[in-house]
């Protein structure tokens, strides 16, 4: 099946590789001339694990194009995905729908016949009903069938969540005249390869599909932002959180996943997702009040978690250096956006505290995201150099394998605040460090 790909951006990158690797043949279609010279010569420009391989193999077996040129691309396209950016508008929680609704546009102006067009961007209730709209309106001599397709990827893990889906949601439009079967026809077709007897299409309407995805990340952003609470409870009454999250684990209702304490959600979802959620159910006159209450618990933690270092370091903030190893929102990615760290490192640098910092795949990022006058270290070691304390604010695997023994080598004070739980504390406290985990009341 032939298919375009409006967006070389995160998510149509690895759906359209994902894709062609299942058997279409996959035109993605980038506007930014930078970032298709990129493409076109092969080079991935963000880094996703896996995505190197089935970039080179989609280009390889010819199953992977990119171009500028949306009207080529529709002429040997029947179906159509829209993956554009959906960011939250400056001001408010509204996300900002200019590059749907441009896609929109485009096509139908440059639609050569009838098609299929699928929103795979993340957008609010109705937006695919805009779409239609729009393609009707400006060309009534096609007939357009629309339909939803949310994506439920996880950066540095993408690859997999779109190979091993646990579920592929498909909105119909119900109200058009064939009920959504075209869109139901080609889109099973499309992905049967990787249907399982484990996991299966789902169909539904279109606004239920484009709701699915939101509740879906604000309820994850609730459960984190849950155990991030439930750990401060502990902190202050001697529990441990590793032992109260194993506890309501394994309750399957539950589920011990996204119950690890950080120091707040970052990322280009789950604080997009949250907010827009909650502004349009406020203008629905539905406000979700556990979701307008999670993104303010979310920002307030970062700030305080940064004021509790302060508070910790005391006077000495001028004479303290802190090595700061994870710049990321999360490990597994160079995504900057909406880090902990951007709000944590600039309090600490504003108080006086000098701050080495390093980051294994963020650090390009972070340059421009971050205060000038940081160190920014040549890996863990050349930042833990000398270092007052060391804090944790990404969990890359590389930092866990650090031994207290380098640790206590490299470093001159003996002070750890680990913000990702990375260590078990008995190790370190017998090597003569002060530990701080979240969640755990230290010793
Ligand atoms: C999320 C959703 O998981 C994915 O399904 C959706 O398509 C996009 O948004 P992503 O933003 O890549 O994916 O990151 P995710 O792994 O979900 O983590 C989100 C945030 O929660 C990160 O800041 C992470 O550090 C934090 N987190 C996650 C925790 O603090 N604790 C956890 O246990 C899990």
């Amino acid at each position: 099946m032939n298919i375009t790909m409006i967006g070389g951006g995160y998510v149509g990158l690895v759906s359209g590789a994902c894709l062609a690797a299942i058997g279409a043949s996959v035109t993605i279609v980038e506007r930014d001339p930078t970032r298709l010279a990129h493409l076109r010569h092969g080079h991935v420009p963000i880094y996703e694990p896996g995505l190197n391989t089935l970039f080179r193999q989609g280009l390889k077996q010819q199953t992977l194009y990119f171009t500028d040129n949306l009207h080529d691309a529709l002429i040997k396209s029947e179906v159509v995905f829209i993956a554009v950016g959906t960011p939250t508008r400056r001001g408010g929680g509204h996300a900002d729908l200019s590059y749907v609704y441009a896609a929109a546009h485009d096509i139908a102006h440059l639609a050569p016949h009838d098609l299929l067009v699928v929103t795979k961007s993340t957008v609010p209730v109705g937006t695919g009903r805009e779409v239609a709209r729009i393609l009707t309106t400006t060309r009534p001599d096609l007939r357009f069938h629309i339909a939803s397709n949310p994506e439920f990827l996880r950066e540095g893990n993408a690859i997999t969540d779109f190979m091993n889906p646990d579920r592929i949601i498909i909105g119909l439009d119900q109200q058009s005249s064939d009920q959504g079967k075209s869109a139901r026809t080609l889109l099973s077709t499309l992905y049967a390869p990787l249907i399982t007897a484990q996991n299966r299409l789902v169909f539904m309407g279109l606004e239920s599909a484009e709701l699915t995805k939101y509740a879906a990340n604000a309820f994850l952003a609730m459960k984190v932002t849950f155990a991030n609470e439930m750990a401060d409870l502990c902190e202050a009454t001697g529990a441990h959180i590793d032992d109260v999250t194993r506890g309501i684990g394994l309750d399957p209702r539950i589920s011990s996943d996204f119950l690890t304490p950080g120091p707040g959600y970052g990322g280009s979802c789950f604080p997009k997702d949250t907010r827009a959620l909650a502004t349009s159910a406020r203008k629905a006159g539905t406000p979700i009040q556990l979701i307008e209450t999670t993104i303010a618990i979310n920002d307030a933690r970062k700030r305080r978690l940064a004021e509790r270092i302060l508070t910790l370091i005391g006077n000495h903030i001028n004479t303290t250096t802190i090595a700061v190893l994870g710049l990321t929102f999360k490990a597994n990615t160079d995504d900057m956006r909406e880090a902990p760290s951007l709000t944590i490192l600039p309090i600490l640098h504003e108080a006086g505290a000098t701050l080495r910092v390093f980051d294994p795949h963020g650090m390009e990022q972070a340059r421009s995201l971050l205060p000038a006058g940081l160190f920014y270290a040549q890996n863990a070691l050349d930042a833990l150099h000398s270092a007052d304390m060391l804090l944790i604010l990404t969990e890359w695997p590389e930092f866990k394998e650090l031994s207290p023994l380098l640790l206590q080598k490299h470093m001159r004070g003996r002070l750890i605040l680990d913000y990702r739980n990375l260590w078990v504390a008995d190790a370190l406290l017998q090597a003569g460090f002060t530990y701080q985990q979240l969640g755990a009341s230290s010793p």
